[in-house]
């Protein structure tokens, strides 16, 4: 098959997305897609950030964040997320989100994520378009169904169960309309 080439981007296929928790006491949460494990001793994770986003000044004031990866079902709220800002409007309340104390940072969890992974920002590099937050890992939370006989989460395990593997996409479905995800949201 031929292949064409195009302008750099930063095209990589496919990519997870996850839900992003911060701003301690009084948080928000955004949909990120620039995600990455970078470090393993100890334990660190990446994310990529806008400036212009709410989250990116939480993240900044607070120091931390928390990594929540989405079950499938979630995929409309990761679209409202990631379509709407927390300046406007408390996402948390609009899409009834359940929140859980975290183990040792302030940020809660989004509880019915099934993994949910807290950071300490440890530091940020300015990467023009995006600050790069490199998260150290304080805590993983992991529904028990994931675990193995060991009580190690299984990762082969996750992927069989529909409801814990992540959601693969770069942009919101198109076209993704808020204002019908809030009145779904509402009619519940
Ligand atoms: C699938 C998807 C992936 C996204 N990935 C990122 C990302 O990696 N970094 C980022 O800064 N914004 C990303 N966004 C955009 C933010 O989620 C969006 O601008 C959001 O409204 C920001 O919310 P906030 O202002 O409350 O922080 C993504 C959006 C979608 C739908």
């Amino acid at each position: 098959m031929p292949k064409r080439i195009f302008e750099p981007n930063t095209t990589l296929y496919p990519v997870a997305i996850i839900l992003v928790t911060t701003g301690g006491e009084h948080p928000n949460v955004f949909t990120c897609n620039r995600i990455a494990s970078v470090s393993a001793e100890p334990p660190r994770l990446a994310i990529a950030v806008r400036p212009n986003r709410y989250s990116h000044t939480l993240i900044r004031a607070s120091g931390e964040f928390v990594v929540n990866i989405p079950s499938p079902a979630q995929q409309t709220l990761t679209d409202y997320l990631g379509s709407v800002t927390g300046r406007e409007e408390n996402k948390i309340a609009a899409a009834k989100l359940n929140l859980e104390l975290a183990k040792r940072i302030k940020t809660p969890l989004l509880a019915d994520c099934p993994v949910n992974i807290e950071c300490i920002v440890e530091r940020e590099i300015e990467l023009d378009s995006h600050t790069l937050f490199i998260g150290l890992v304080q805590a993983v939370h992991a529904d028990e169904i994931l675990l193995d006989a060991k009580g190690d989460v299984d990762v082969a395990r996750a992927q069989g169960l529909v409801y814990a593997c992540g959601i693969v996409r770069e942009r919101p479905t198109n076209p993704f309309n808020p204002t019908e995800f809030r009145q779904l949201v509402k009619g519940d």
